[in-house]
């Protein structure tokens, strides 16, 4: 009796975990996408990462369509020890505008969704892994280092919608040095 009644109470959270889980821009239309984008905003709440809140800078990345319609992502971040370049490999999944990536930081699987965008302005990406606070981000891109208050606002409310706290969500200034890779 008292492990049917476990057993309910668990579908009915997964059910519910699906029902909230977010869904990517519609008709995601990668060759759009690709391209230069600076990220303008980040909601991340790991502990580990508040000592670093007010240093963030905005940075610079590249994303590179593949043939097979998987994506390299390029990020120059300026930290304290000069640029830095990462790339990262975001793996297709069936569901255009949904991507997975293993990150090597956190050794696991993430799931990469891109919530909304429409090109030539910006970019709302979730970057999560389900029951996981410590694992999830939300970024804004911008095709610019500056984007209209409508759309940080946007930014904003879908990161708090997403139980992040307003510590948690940042705009960090434009990166100076990032300025002779333009
Ligand atoms: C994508 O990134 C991988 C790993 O860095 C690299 O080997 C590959 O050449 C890149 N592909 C393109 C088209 O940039
Ligand atoms: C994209 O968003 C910006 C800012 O909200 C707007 O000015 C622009 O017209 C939009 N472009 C498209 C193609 O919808």
């Amino acid at each position: 009796m008292r492990t049917t009644v476990i057993a309910v109470v668990m579908v009915m959270l997964c059910g519910m975990m699906v029902q909230a889980d977010v869904k990517p821009q519609r008709d995601f239309n990668l060759q759009r996408f690709a391209g230069k984008w600076y990220r303008v905003g980040l909601a991340y709440e790991s502990a580990s990462f508040i000592p670093y809140r007010d240093k963030l800078k905005a940075s610079m990345g590249i994303v590179t369509a593949l043939a097979n319609g998987n994506v390299n992502l390029t990020m120059w971040d300026a930290t304290p020890f000069g640029c830095q370049v990462k790339v990262y490999q975001y793996e297709k999944t069936n569901v255009p505008g949904q991507f997975t990536y293993f990150s090597t930081r956190h050794n696991m699987v993430k799931d990469i969704t891109v919530v909304e965008t429409n090109y030539t302005d910006y970019a709302l990406v979730l970057k999560h892994k389900v029951f996981n606070s410590e694992y999830t981000q939300v970024a804004l891109y911008g095709r610019s280092q500056t984007l209209r208050i409508n759309v940080i606002q946007k930014f904003k409310a879908f990161a708090l919608s997403r139980g992040f706290s307003r510590e948690a969500i940042l705009t960090p200034p434009p990166a100076g040095s990032l300025m002779y890779l333009r």
